[in-house]
C-alpha cells in the first residue's frame, strides 16, 4: 500500500478542507489515516465499523485485547456511544474538552466489541487539535484512534515518527507538524463509584480534584504494587520503549550525575554505544556516550514534549543502552515518570 503524506495547515482553526475531506472519505470507506492531535499522533479508523477497527490492530501489531479510544468532535456524539454518563463526567467534559482527557463509560449497543477490545466499556476523547476536529466531522463523527506507533514503540510526536512506523501500512498521514503536549491524554474511569485515573497525563490529579473533588488513582499504576494489574489493558505492556535498553537513575542530583558518568564509561569500555538523557542544567557534566538534553527541569511541559522524540533519536543512532535522569512525581512529572518507567521496563537504580 502506498502511504500518501499530506501537509495540513490551519489558520485561526480553519484547516485546508480538501485534504481533510479526502482523509475523511478514506475513513468512511473503512481505511486508515494517521492525524495530529494535541497529545500525540493518532491512527484513525471508523470506530463504528468492526472491520476498520480490526485494521488498526493489524497495522500496529497491537494485542486484540487492548481497547481503542473513540474520538468525537461534539457533545451530542457522546450520548450515542456511552450510557450512564454522570453529572461529574459532564462537568469534566465542560472543563477539559476539547482537550487531553479521555473518559471511560459503559458502552452503548452502537459500539462494536472489536473497537473496545471485547470490553463493555468505551473510552471517549474530544481532542482540541483543529485538524483532528475537522477530520472527525468529515469522517462521520466517530474515529477510533490509538497512538500511531508500532505497538510497544514510543508514541509519535511528529509525522516523520508516524512514517517511520506506518509507511506502507496505512493510506494517508496528515502532517500537522510537531504536537504541542507530547504525551498521551489522562484517562479517567467513570464506571466506578469514585472516578479513577487509569493513566496519568497533562491533566493532573490536582486539576481534576478542583472540578469534581475526590478521585482515586489506579493502584496497578504504582510500581511497588506489582501484583495488582492496571485496569487499562494497555498499561500492562512494556511500552513507549526504544530498541535500546533504558535504565533510570534517581537520587540526589550530584550522585546521579556521577553514577551515570560511571555507567556510561563502563558501557563504552565494554564496546557498547551508550546514550545519556540529561537536562539543560546537567548535560555539560556528562563526559561519555551520546548526551542529549530533554529540556529544563524548570519546565515539565518541554520535557514531556521532547521525551518520545529523544527515545526515537537514540534508536536512529543505534545506541545499545540509555541512562536517564529521573524527574519529580508531582504535577505533570507523574506522567513523565510513568512513561519513562514503562519504557525502561521499570528498571531504576536508586542511589
Ligand atoms: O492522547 C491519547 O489518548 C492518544 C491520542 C491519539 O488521542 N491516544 C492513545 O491511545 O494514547 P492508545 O490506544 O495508545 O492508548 C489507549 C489506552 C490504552 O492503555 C487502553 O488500554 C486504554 O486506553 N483503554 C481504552 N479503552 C479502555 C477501556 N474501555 N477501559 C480501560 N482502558 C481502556
Ligand atoms: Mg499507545
Amino acid at each position: 500500500m502506498k502511504t500518501v503524506i499530506e501537509k495540513v495547515t490551519y489558520n485561526q482553526k480553519i484547516c485546508n478542507q480538501e485534504k481533510i475531506k479526502a482523509a475523511g472519505k478514506i475513513i468512511q470507506e473503512g481505511g486508515l489515516v494517521a492525524f495530529p492531535t494535541e497529545t500525540v499522533y493518532g491512527l484513525g479508523a471508523d470506530a463504528l465499523n468492526p472491520q476498520a477497527s480490526a485494521k488498526i490492530y493489524e497495522a500496529k501489531g497491537r494485542p486484540s485485547d487492548n481497547p481503542l479510544i473513540i474520538h468525537i468532535s461534539e457533545m451530542k456524539a457522546l450520548d450515542k456511544i456511552a450510557v450512564h454518563v454522570s453529572q461529574q463526567a459532564l462537568k469534566m467534559a465542560e472543563h477539559f474538552w476539547p482537550g487531553p482527557l479521555t473518559m471511560i463509560f459503559e458502552k452503548s449497543e452502537l459500539v462494536p466489541l472489536e473497537t473496545t477490545g471485547g470490553l463493555k466499556t468505551v473510552a471517549v476523547r474530544m481532542p482540541s487539535h483543529p485538524a483532528a476536529l475537522a477530520l472527525i466531522k468529515e469522517a462521520g463523527g466517530f474515529i477510533a484512534a490509538p497512538s500511531a506507533n508500532t505497538s510497544g514503540r514510543p508514541s509519535p510526536t511528529s509525522a516523520e515518527h508516524v512514517a517511520e512506523d506506518m509507511n506502507g501500512r496505512i493510506s494517508m498521514i496528515l502532517d500537522g507538524g510537531a504536537v504541542g503536549i507530547g504525551i498521551e491524554s489522562t484517562i479517567v474511569d467513570f464506571t466506578e463509584e469514585i472516578p479513577m485515573i487509569l493513566r496519568p497525563g497533562y491533566i493532573t490529579p490536582d486539576m481534576i480534584k478542583e472540578v469534581i473533588g475526590d478521585i482515586k488513582i489506579d493502584p496497578g499504576l504504582i510500581k511497588e504494587n506489582s501484583d495488582v494489574h492496571p485496569k487499562a489493558p494497555g498499561m500492562k505492556y512494556r511500552h513507549y520503549a526504544p530498541r535500546a535498553e533504558l535504565i533510570l537513575i534517581s537520587g540526589a542530583q550530584d550522585n546521579v550525575q556521577e553514577k551515570i558518568n560511571n555507567l556510561a564509561r563502563e558501557a563504552e569500555l565494554s564496546g557498547k554505544t551508550a546514550g545519556v538523557i540529561g537536562t539543560d542544567e546537567s548535560f555539560r557534566y556528562y563526559s561519555y556516550g551520546i548526551v542529549k538534553s530533554i529540556g529544563t527541569r524548570y519546565d515539565e511541559d518541554t520535557i514531556a514534549r521532547n521525551l518520545y522524540g529523544i527515545l526515537r533519536e537514540f534508536d536512529q543512532q543505534n545506541v545499545d543502552i540509555i541512562y536517564s535522569e529521573s524527574f519529580t512525581t508531582s504535577g505533570m512529572g507523574q506522567a513523565i515518570m510513568n512513561r519513562l518507567l514503562k519504557a525502561a521496563g521499570q528498571r531504576m537504580i536508586e542511589i
